[in-house]
């Protein structure tokens, strides 16, 4: 079994890592192999999509995945998620690894096609609508609730990413993308497995929900 990450962090201002942070690092343990094989020979750029208190990044470093040498983006709209992520890291000796947390929304600040690994373990909580983004760090209520709620069916960041899949994967690209049963993933895989490949890594029942975890790559 693979090291997970001590985090320390305050959880008023930040995502508390939680069942879904978890069944993300266990598919991610699941596809050591995969991950491995796939990238070996390259400089793997490794994104993960609001990383929170940094724990899956910081497993990907910790566990060298998908290699022992690569560059990790963590983009997050939370600025205490930045600091959390680097906070992470460094407890977790791995501020020697190439990584650059940013704070942006989504795939806004990257380049085309350059992403080899991309997680995102998104805010999937159906809610009729998303707040604003803060003016200010001190609305942690604000932060915290952009954490967890996506608007309709809950899908409504996650849509935006899966939307920009083609735009963000690089040609030999994998994406891991957590999913709520409310989210409809079976329904998404239908509309999408004629392009992609998508492949399901994990459920698992966590209280009453039913979260899942897939793996999409180009066809
Ligand atoms: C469910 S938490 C996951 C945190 C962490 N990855 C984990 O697994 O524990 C969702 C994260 O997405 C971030 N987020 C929400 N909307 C975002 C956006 N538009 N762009 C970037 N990050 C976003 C939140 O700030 C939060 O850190």
């Amino acid at each position: 079994m693979l090291p997970t990450p001590y985090v320390k962090y305050d959880f008023d201002k930040v995502y508390e890592p939680s069942e879904d942070s978890f069944l993300l690092l266990d598919s991610l343990e699941t596809d050591q192999a995969y991950l491995n094989e796939r990238f070996a020979e390259l400089f793997p750029v490794v994104c993960e999509l609001g990383p929170g208190s940094g724990i899956v990044t910081t497993f990907m470093m910790q566990n060298e995945l998908p290699a022992a040498h690569a560059l990790y983006l963590a983009v997050d709209i939370n600025p205490w998620a930045i600091e959390a992520t680097l906070d992470t890291a460094k407890r977790n000796n791995c501020d020697k690894k190439l990584i650059e947390p940013i704070q942006s929304s989504l795939t806004a600040s990257l380049r085309n096609k350059q992403v080899d690994v991309l997680l995102f373990n998104p805010p999937y909580v159906p809610a009729e609508e998303i707040p604003d983004i803060p003016e200010t760090r001190d609305d942690t209520d604000t932060w915290l609730d952009l954490a967890l709620v996506g608007g309709k069916d809950g899908m409504k960041i996650t849509q935006v990413v899966l939307d920009q899949l083609d735009d963000t994967l690089s040609p030999q690209g994998v994406a891991y993308i957590l999913f709520c049963a409310r989210n409809k993933p079976e329904e998404i895989v239908d509309q999408m497995k004629s392009y992609w490949n998508i492949e399901l890594i994990q459920r698992r029942k966590a209280g009453w929900e039913v979260l899942s975890v897939y793996r999409f790559s180009r066809k």
